[in-house]
């Protein structure tokens, strides 16, 4: 594994956004692991910008994002379906919506919609490439420290920490749901190809426990160090010492 720092948080957003949009290119049925958050913000807006120029042919591309809330239906301003649909689907016409893919989740049964998902990932996977975030505990995806490395698709309890990390989201801390469903360590291990981004001095933390090398699920993102593919791109405040 490589920690880079390739400058700030727009060279870095470029970069992968190029990335991205090169195996979109490469591959028209390219299967792409996408995540959420702040730090995907300016990566999305990239990518959109070189959509916009080039007007690819994307419709054969299917993406799968790594987690949504449960509780959250698909409508709910602070869902991940609606991040994405803000961020991608709805900026770039050319996807088919039937080929964007996240939990759903308002299933009935959590755990059901897990296996289903996982399910899929199996049947359609694995990713290409598979575009990372990490918490500040070093969580991937909503992967909270002490996840079993070979878990797959799953319902999550969200610690303190990230419900206060994610609470800038809602009106009210008391709104942020207490629970998601989250690829498994082991599901996103399956990836071809693995880029993780993190950006701010609240991520150089989990940055520097990455880099220790100490394979630990104590800091679930260390599981990468196992993965033949990996990148992993900072700025300047989340690089280590
Ligand atoms: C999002 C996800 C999370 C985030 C992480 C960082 O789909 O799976 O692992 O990548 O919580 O979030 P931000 O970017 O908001 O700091």
């Amino acid at each position: 594994m490589k920690i880079t720092n390739i400058g700030d948080k727009k060279q870095a957003s470029f970069y992968v956004a190029t990335e991205l949009y090169k195996q979109m290119i490469h591959k028209k049925e390219s299967k792409l692991g996408l995540a959420t958050g702040g730090t995907m913000i300016e990566m999305y807006e990239a990518l959109v910008s070189l959509l916009e120029k080039n007007q690819p042919d994307v419709s054969q591309v299917e993406t799968f994002n790594l987690d949504e809330y449960i509780g959250l239906d698909a409508e709910h301003p602070a869902s991940y379906h609606q991040y994405m649909n803000n961020i991608l689907f709805d900026q770039y016409k050319g996807f088919d919506s039937a080929k964007c893919h996240l939990p759903n989740g308002v299933a009935d049964n959590p755990e059901v919609e897990a296996n289903r998902y996982e399910a899929l990932l199996d049947e359609k996977g694995p990713m290409d490439l598979q575009i990372l975030g990490i918490g500040q505990n070093g969580h991937i995806g909503f992967n909270e420290p002490g996840t079993a490395f070979d878990s797959v698709t799953h319902r999550v309890d969200l610690t303190d920490s990230t419900i206060e990390a994610n609470s800038r989201y809602f009106d009210d801390k008391a709104d942020v749901p207490k629970q998601a469903i989250s690829m498994g360590l082991r599901s996103i291990m399956k990836a071809k190809r693995i880029i993780l981004l993190a950006f701010g001095e609240h991520k150089k933390e989990a940055i520097t426990q990455l880099a220790s090398g100490n394979i630990t699920t104590d800091v679930p993102a260390t599981i990468l160090h196992l993965h033949p593919n990996v990148e992993v791109y900072v700025d300047d405040a989340a690089m280590p010492d």
